[in-house]
Parts: structure tokens; C-alpha cells; sequence
């Protein structure tokens, strides 16, 4: 049995200006599938994610979503950008209620709906709490949250753990595989972390320097959880040592 796509880019070109950007991108993810993109600084990835969330009209090229063409429109996936920032005057209740609120719901409403996962993720008793009060993993976790809601069959992620430390990284990523499992979430990640596109992704594509082109696709054929056993062995190995050769 073959399962359609939830989201196809294909042949994805982009100019900016006179700048060449991407270079005739096709990806694809199936429902339910982590898969990353990882490549340099600069190479295009976000310019990419706003191809896919229809923020900017690639020069050529199709975004598809179950057969259809969703090229340059708004609305279909829900997406986390590089610096998505929660508003500091709101609680946080308010903040993660957003998106529910600016898809037409009651104010009410939607604070009962967002309310409703604050334990799962690990936010509970933080609601009358201002951005400002919470640390890294919480406001991360909070604007994770906060792009779910969204409530869009994809997830856009990009570099959800870019800033945060090694050990606040490992237990969001942990964290982050869990919820990802028990809401089904089909998620296309960025980062420019090896170790991250390894531990997480079920395939991860390897962008080239400006004009970021696709170098590879991988399959990551490790079991999941992946632990620190199955991160040190023979296939983990092989495959950073791929990756490192291809970046
Ligand atoms: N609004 C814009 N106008 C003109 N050039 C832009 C614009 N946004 C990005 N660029 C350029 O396009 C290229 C790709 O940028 P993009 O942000 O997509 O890279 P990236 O791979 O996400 O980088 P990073 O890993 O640092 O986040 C860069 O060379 C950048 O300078
Ligand atoms: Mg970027």
C-alpha cells in the first residue's frame, strides 16, 4: 500500500531580488513522519518554510497538499517561525490562545480549549504567568503549544530548539517526540544540528550552500526511542559520517 503525501513541494524555485535562493526544491512528508531539513546558514531553509506556509510565491515550482495546489496561499499548515516570540504583555494563557481566537472563536472558548493542554505540556499553573517568568524550555514549550493550536494536519518548525542549552535541548526533544506521538503530528523540522536530525527525524534532507538544492535524502533506519545505545552504533555512525561529508 502506498500512502499520498500530506504535503509535496515540488521543483521550488526562488529569486529574491537578483539573489538565487532555492534551486528547483522537491520534498515530500507522509502523514505522521518527523522529517528535517538540515543545512548550512543561509542556504534557504526558512526562505523555504515561507514558500510552504504561502508567505512568499516561490518563482516556480508547487506546493501541494492532498492534490491540490496550496502554492502562495495562507492557512494550511501551522508554522513556528525562527523567532516566534510571545507577546510579552500577555499572560500566557492569552498568548497560546491566539490562534483559536484568530480562527473566529470566543475569547472564552478559547482559553478553555488551550487551558485543556497545559499539562501536557508541562505548563500547568503557569497561566496568569507573563512570558517574561518563565524559563527558555517553558516559553519554548509554551510557543509550541501555541502552534498546534493552529490545529493545521502539518507542523513547520523551524529550529524550535535553536536557542536553548544542550540539557534544555535533549529533554525538549524527548519531550517533543511524546506529544508528537500522542497528537499524531506530521512535523517538518529545520536545524542545522546533526545530532538532532539524526536523533529525531524518520528521513532528514541535506540542503546544499546558497542556492539551497537538495544534496540527499536520508532514511534514519534506527528505532525509536532512539537511545544512547542505538545513537552509538554502527548505522548511527555511518550515517553522521554521510552527513558531515555531504555539509
Ligand atoms: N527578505 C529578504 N530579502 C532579501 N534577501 C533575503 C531575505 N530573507 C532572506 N534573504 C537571503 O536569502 C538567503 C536565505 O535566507 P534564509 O533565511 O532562508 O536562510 P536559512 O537557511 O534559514 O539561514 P539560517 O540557518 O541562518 O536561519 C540568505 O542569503 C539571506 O540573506
Ligand atoms: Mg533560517
Amino acid at each position: 500500500m502506498t500512502i499520498s503525501p500530506e504535503l509535496e513541494v515540488q521543483n521550488v524555485t526562488v529569486y529574491m531580488e537578483s539573489l538565487f535562493v532555492l534551486d528547483r526544491i522537491s520534498i515530500y512528508i507522509q502523514p505522521e513522519e518527523l522529517v528535517t531539513i538540515l543545512g548550512p546558514s543561509g542556504c534557504g531553509k526558512s526562505t523555504l518554510f515561507s514558500v510552504i506556509a504561502g508567505l512568499i510565491k516561490p518563482t516556480s515550482g508547487e506546493v501541494i497538499m492532498h492534490d491540490q495546489s496550496i502554492t502562495g496561499t495562507l492557512g494550511h499548515v501551522s508554522y513556528m517561525t525562527q523567532k516566534d516570540l510571545l507577546l510579552p504583555w500577555r499572560s500566557i494563557l492569552d498568548n497560546v490562545s491566539l490562534p483559536l481566537v484568530l480562527q473566529g472563536e470566543s475569547w472564552k472558548k478559547s482559553r478553555e480549549k488551550a487551558a485543556s493542554y497545559f499539562s501536557l505540556f508541562g505548563l500547568e499553573g503557569f497561566e496568569t504567568a507573563y512570558p517574561l517568568e518563565l524559563s527558555g524550555g517553558m516559553k519554548q514549550r509554551a510557543a509550541l503549544l501555541r502552534t498546534c493550536l493552529f490545529q493545521k494536519p502539518v507542523l513547520l518548525l523551524d529550529e524550535p530548539f535553536g536557542r536553548l542549552d544542550a540539557i534544555t535541548k535533549r529533554t525538549m526533544q524527548n519531550w517533543m517526540m511524546g506529544i508528537a506521538q500522542k497528537m499524531k503530528t506530521t512535523i517538518l523540522m529545520i536545524t542545522h544540528d546533526v545530532e538532532e536530525a539524526i536523533y529525531l527525524s524518520d528521513r532528514i534532507y541535506i540542503l546544499s550552500k546558497l542556492p539551497g538544492k537538495v544534496l540527499a535524502e536520508l532514511t534514519v533506519s534506527l528505532s525509536k526511542p532512539r537511545t544512547a545505545t542505538i545513537m552509538t552504533s554502527s548505522v548511527a555512525n555511518q550515517l553522521r559520517e554521510k552527513i558531515l561529508s555531504l555539509l
